[in-house]
């Protein structure tokens, strides 16, 4: 017996191809469970106003129960003619409750108030899938990391050699960014913890409801403050959609050098097997797919963040249909995470690094050449003539077809005067990276400490 939640003032039913569009429970089936929890709570407050009585509460919630035992188990499913979750589960509910007691339940809520209040407890769970993904993420940079902890990398910028800098100090560059994602979802969370329940269709409700009691029994901190806002805004939809493009784009930037690390002409990498796959015509080949894919899928969730601000853009308020255009670009940028997540993890853990290659290809392109120029300044020479004797170094030992380390004593004391074989100290990668020991840098010992705050901060996040 198929139900619709409108059909008092129709002569007719829709016509096929109006409720073609309709349709949206082969996407918002997903909000099942959430919608019977809103209406388990909501059973409560109608109780609660006098609207249902003690026995009445009491049949209702057992149905609903029965209701979401058959939905977890697929028993039972949303039909064609089911508009929308929302009137599949009211027809679930009548069958279950009765109609006389099944059908008290929608006074004093509205689709509008539901779905927007559904979406963001589907969204806040979500947050806590991602976040769990992205750590996963952090974990295996990390224990490359620790694998790694003094091993050289060829720093670069503009993509060309620019100084050394540790392996791990890199790694962990990327984990940063993460864990900063990781924060703006939980930054997210908190705004987004305000329940819109009891905003009805959009002036809220007369029947003497408590949005509070329903929005403390779904975990949300508090009820909105106002009922249009409830119902029409999706700032939270677009913020989560940016608050995950982000997060793909900064997966897209360690894909991407995964990429070109494993290019033969880089040779810092070898994938390893399980992560990698193969040509259908060339035999020799070995992808880097997990990394492509991840560099595509950013594309990917970026189109989901823009599409859906474009679906918001200049809609009056309060709800309009537009806004169920909101949820299948957040559904499916959540469902490629979550596809990424494991597949990048598995590939970065088991990643080997060419950490012979990594060193030798450190110093080429005189990447020590700042370190000259902040030699001398420790020696007290001004930077600027510092800064020439330095770029004087590189000339020289260019034209000679030599590292800045091959240099002669009486080339550099040529030069100038102020550079002493004591300079040799720095012309080494290590003795660079060394060298660059304040906060931040790029010494040894301070990566370490740096790899220990974002183990703890990793630990905090994993209690979230
Ligand atoms: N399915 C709609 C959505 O996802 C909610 C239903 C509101 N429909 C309505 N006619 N007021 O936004």
């Amino acid at each position: 017996q198929p139900v619709q939640l409108w059909g008092g003032r129709f002569a007719s039913g829709p016509a096929e191809a109006m409720a073609a569009l309709s349709a949206s429970t082969h996407f918002d089936w997903r909000l099942a469970p959430y919608d019977i929890a809103g209406s388990r709570a909501h059973a409560r407050v109608l109780c609660k106003a006098g609207l249902l009585t003690e026995d009445e509460l009491t049949g209702m919630l057992a149905a609903l129960d029965t209701l979401a035992q058959d939905v977890a188990s697929g028993e039972f499913t949303p039909t064609i003619a089911d508009e929308d979750v929302h009137t599949a589960l009211e027809r679930g509910l009548l069958e279950r409750a009765g109609t006389d007691l099944g059908g008290k339940l929608r006074a004093g809520r509205s689709r509008n108030d539901q779905v927007a209040t559904l979406f963001r407890m589907w969204l806040r769970d979500a947050s806590r899938r991602v976040v769990a993904g992205t750590l996963e993420v952090i974990d295996a940079l990390v224990s490359q990391a620790k694998r790694h902890p003094e091993a050289i990398l060829p720093g670069r910028t503009h993509l060309q050699h620019a100084q050394p800098v540790l392996l791990a100090h890199h790694l962990m560059a990327h984990g940063q960014a993460l864990l900063r994602d990781v924060s703006r979802l939980q930054d997210w969370d908190a705004r987004t913890a305000e329940s819109p329940y009891g905003s009805g269709a959009l002036a809220g409700s007369s029947l003497g409801l408590d949005p509070e009691a329903v929005a403390e029994e779904l975990g949300f901190a508090t009820s909105v403050e106002n009922s249009i806002d409830g119902t029409a805004s999706r700032d939270f939809v677009a913020e989560f959609a940016f608050a995950v493009a982000m997060l793909a784009v900064n997966l897209s930037r360690i894909a991407e050098e995964v990429i070109i690390w494993n290019t033969a002409e880089f040779g810092y990498v070898t994938l390893d097997d399980a992560w990698a796959t193969g040509s259908s015509i060339m035999p020799q080949k070995k992808n880097p797919d997990v990394a492509e894919l991840t560099r595509g899928k950013a594309g990917r969730l970026i189109g989901n963040l823009t599409g859906l601000l474009a679906t918001l853009k200049a809609q009056p308020l309060a709800y309009n249909r537009d806004l169920q255009e909101d949820k299948e670009p957040v559904f499916d940028s959540v469902e490629q995470l979550e596809l990424l997540f494991p597949a990048i993890a598995g590939m970065l853990e088991t990643l080997t690094f060419h950490t012979d290659r990594l060193a030798e290809l450190a110093p080429a392109g005189f990447t020590l050449a700042t370190d000259i120029a902040e030699w001398l300044v420790r020696q007290g020479v001004p930077f600027r003539v510092a800064h020439e004797a330095a770029g004087e170094s590189v000339r020289v030992a260019e034209s000679r077809g030599v590292g800045l380390d091959e240099l002669t004593d009486e080339e550099f004391e040529k030069i100038n005067p102020a550079l002493t074989p004591a300079v040799r100290g720095v012309l080494t990668v290590e003795g660079s990276v060394k060298s660059r020991n304040a906060r931040g840098g790029t010494a040894p010992e301070r990566v370490a400490e740096q790899r220990a705050r974002l183990e703890e901060r990793v630990t905090a996040a994993r209690q979230w």
